[in-house]
């Protein structure tokens, strides 16, 4: 095993026996959805599927990026792929960096588009092997080797400073965007990792040509959390003070929502702590066009395809159920509720220039 499939099989370890998890809320606490006493539609009536990036889903849900370059990893992914199919929803697979190194680990990702002929299979590539020289070529080749119907670059310069040996080389990113856009014929989507998007970078990156940004924000993982314990278990104690110092750090989730959705046309998939089918329909309220989880995935993915299903499942019926209680029969007329932002979500968003009560009507 390669250095970099070692860490891979060490992440997926970490995320299931220790704590990765943020201990800040992603905002959604703050956020309450009207209920309406006379919803006016039938329970039956509402549809939950929405066309994104192509591709029609049964609902605005993701498996946010997790996995490839392992044995266990091509386990993991089949179980997701197989799944996604199946319901309908879409699902993105981990960095595709190994099987770019390593083309003998291609067959670890290939499986998601095995198992899911038909829905929406997003690439995965990072900003850290843009600015080391890698570009259009690479970029279609991870198209390629999934039959994406989208590429995701990550962001994660919070994850390269607390990883041992990280890659920190962030300047001149947004022209190495600039490129990949117009060299592949995918909508590319910018996603973060744990740490939310702002305002002025959601604008910086529309000017660029993207279509879609990823928010991942403070909430859920928290990939500080998860060097910490490497640095830890390698006895690097400076990265592990920093993951530690920095395990909260960045956009809660549902102020990134609010940041990216109005002040940019670009599709929004909001991430990072949503763990509910409530907690989905706020996001989508707030501006969302589409919600992705991972952990929570990854953890129900090893359990089997029959607990990953069912608990996805659930998420689903509680989010239809939140629909009809807001008396929203498509996905379109949800982005048009009433929300209620309170206390420390509102405060920041006032701060920032953004009055609660406005963002909302995004499409109205
Ligand atoms: C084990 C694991 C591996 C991940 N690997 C990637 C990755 O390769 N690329 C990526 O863009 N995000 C990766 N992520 C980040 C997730 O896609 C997501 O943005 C983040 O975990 C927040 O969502 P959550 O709180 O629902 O877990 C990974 C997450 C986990 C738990």
């Amino acid at each position: 095993m390669t250095a970099i499939e070692k860490r891979k099989q060490r992440h997926i370890r970490l995320s299931l026996e220790e704590n990765v998890q943020a201990d800040v809320g992603t905002g959604f606490e703050d956020v309450r959805l009207i209920h309406r006493a006379l919803p006016e539609i039938d329970l039956e009536d509402v549809s939950t599927s929405v066309d994104l990036f192509g591709k029609g889903l049964s609902a605005p849900l993701i498996i946010s990026a997790i996995t490839g370059g392992t044995e266990n990893a091509k386990r993991i992914n089949s179980t997701l792929a197989a799944v996604a199919e199946e319901l309908g929803i879409g699902i993105g697979v981990g960095s595709q960096r190994v099987a770019l190194e390593n083309p003998s680990t291609e067959h670890t990702f290939s499986v998601v588009r095995e198992k899911a002929p038909s829905t929406l299979v997003v690439g995965n590539l990072g900003c850290p092997q843009l600015s080391l020289g890698w570009g259009v070529p690479e970029a279609r080749c991870c198209i390629e080797m999934i039959r994406a119907d989208a590429l995701a670059i990550h962001m994660n310069p919070l994850q390269e400073a607390v990883q041992v040996e990280g890659e920190t080389r962030y300047r001149g990113i947004l022209d190495k965007v600039r490129e990949v856009v117009e060299g592949i014929d995918v909508p590319l989507v910018m996603k973060e990792t744990g740490c939310g998007i702002a305002f002025e970078t959601a604008i910086e990156l529309e000017n660029a040509g993207v279509e879609g940004l990823d928010v991942s924000g403070v909430g859920g993982t928290s990939w500080a959390a998860v060097e910490h314990h490497i640095a830890k278990e390698v006895r690097q104690r400076d990265q592990e003070f920093l993951g530690e110092a920095l395990w909260n750090w960045g956009i809660p989730t549902a102020i990134s929502v609010v940041e990216t959705s109005s002040s940019t046309t670009l599709k929004i998939v909001a991430s990072g702590g949503i763990r509910t089918g409530v907690e989905m329909a706020k996001a989508i309220a707030l501006g969302a066009d589409a919600v992705g989880i991972a952990q929570p995935f990854l953890v129900k993915a090893v359990e089997g395809r029959d607990a990953l299903r069912e608990h996805i499942q659930r998420i689903l019926l509680e989010f239809r159920t939140v629909m009809f209680l807001v008396g929203a029969r498509d996905i379109e007329d949800l982005k048009r509720v009433r929300v209620v932002i309170l206390g420390r979500t509102a405060e920041w968003l006032r701060a920032r220039g953004f009055k609660p009560g406005e963002y909302a009507l995004r499409g109205a």
